[in-house]
């Protein structure tokens, strides 16, 4: 059987990198939605996509489709996901999945409803290595987790005059460093290890009070290339750093740095945990190498090859070692887990991050919210 058609919608840096995954993956793209017809008519004359929609209840109405991609600005995840849903269209929102937790819980309990896939495209969760990491800790090869540490730290905001929704609370939401890049390193601590973050305690800094916001729209990372044309000094109300201490549900504590004015770093998303036996190490710029402390024999550098993998991580290489997997294949790994579990309906045992996960996370951002605000350790209360 063939995997249901896709429509896109939000043709920017993520509308972009759906579409190409999708294709490697062998799905079809049955039509795009931009916020500007004319435009959106251009990219899919380029791209060879010839329906565009003129709005998103047309989406909703094509029979021909069957999963929505949300790769819209944050504030659009809660209305269009909901409704994507309630008509019957399975949905991969892109994260944070919505802006608070009445959204969010609301958009978890209406996934649990329906057996639709309702995915949050956690996809980091899905480079070879950390699926191995993931096979080594459910293994007990690093013992009981101990701590867990890290960072995520970028440079594309570092100027005052670098700008991108994502600093307009309106439309990205109160938080920025945390719920744009945090919850990605949060979901992954979580998933890897099967421990819950359940406190935290955060310190959030704004170190670009005022910024330049050019009159025109800058689609994500392109503001390095951008001409500093004509721009009206705003004040930014969102955090460039956070530092963030953690407790896990067993009793494992964790440090989490993020921050997207750190020049020279562009995508430095790392962590590293401890173990009663054996600590581990990843990093997303050298993603096809993990390491392996050990405290009695030589530590170990593992590369990505899929005969050395552990049987429940080698799906995840599709290419053999040697052969460099990254960025963009992991948006084809976690597709896959969703068009297969659509085409084959296995929807619920399949190995996507769920509305629930996301969900979490948005209430995550909310105690990491209150406790920089409070200047407290914020228990969460599921
Ligand atoms: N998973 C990841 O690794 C990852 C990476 C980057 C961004 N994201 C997420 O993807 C989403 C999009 O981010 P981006 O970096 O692609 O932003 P972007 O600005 O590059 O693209 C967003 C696009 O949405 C369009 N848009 C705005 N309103 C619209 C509407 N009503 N209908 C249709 N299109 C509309 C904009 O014109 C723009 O082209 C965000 O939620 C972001 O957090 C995820």
């Amino acid at each position: 059987m063939n995997f249901p058609h896709a429509a896109v919608v939000g043709l920017g840096f993520m509308g972009r990198t759906h579409i190409q995954s999708l294709r490697r993956l062998g799905v079809q793209i049955g039509g795009i939605l931009g916020s500007d017809r004319e435009k959106s008519e251009r990219f899919g004359h380029q791209l060879g996509i010839s329906r565009v929609y003129a709005d998103f209840n047309e989406i909703l109405a094509d029979p021909a489709i069957g999963v929505v991609h949300l790769c819209t600005p944050n504030h659009l995840h809660y209305p269009l996901a909901k409704s994507a849903l309630q008509a019957g269209k399975h949905v991969i929102c892109e994260k944070p999945l919505a802006l608070n937790t009445t959204e969010s819980l609301e958009l978890a309990r209406l996934a649990d409803q329906h057996n639709l896939v309702a995915a949050v495209n956690y996809n980091l969760r899905f480079y070879p290595l950390v699926q191995e990491a993931r096979a080594r800790i459910q293994a007990g090869e690093i013992g009981e987790a101990r701590l867990f540490h890290g960072g995520y730290l970028q440079d594309w905001l570092f100027l005052p005059s670098d700008w991108n929704w994502r600093l307009e609370p309106e439309q990205g939401g109160e938080l920025r460093v945390v719920s744009d890049i945090g919850t990605h390193w949060m979901d992954m601590a979580s998933w890897l290890t099967g421990l819950q973050i359940t406190a935290v305690m955060a310190d959030l800094s704004t170190f670009l009070p005022y910024r330049r916001k050019p009159l025109h729209a800058v689609e994500t990372f392109a503001g390095k290339l951008a001409a500093d044309d004509q721009a009206e000094q705003t004040p930014i109300h969102t955090e460039d750093t956070a530092c963030i201490l953690l407790a896990f549900s067993n009793g494992a504590r964790g440090a989490l740095t993020l921050s997207q004015i750190s020049a020279g770093r562009k995508n430095y998303f790392w962590w590293e945990i401890s173990g009663s036996r054996a600590s581990l190490r990843w990093d997303q710029e050298n993603p096809n190498q993990l390491w392996v402390g050990q405290r009695d024999q030589p530590n170990q550098i593992v590369i990505k090859d899929p005969a050395l993998m552990h049987p429940e991580a080698r799906p995840f290489a599709d290419f053999p070692g040697g052969h460099a997997e990254g960025y963009p294949d992991t948006f084809v790994q976690l597709f896959r887990q969703v068009y297969c579990a659509v085409r084959d309906n296995a929807i619920r045992s399949a190995a996507f991050p769920s509305f629930a996960d996301g969900h979490r996370q948005i209430a995550l951002c909310s105690a990491i919210q209150q406790s920089a605000r409070e200047k407290r350790w914020v228990e969460l209360t599921d």
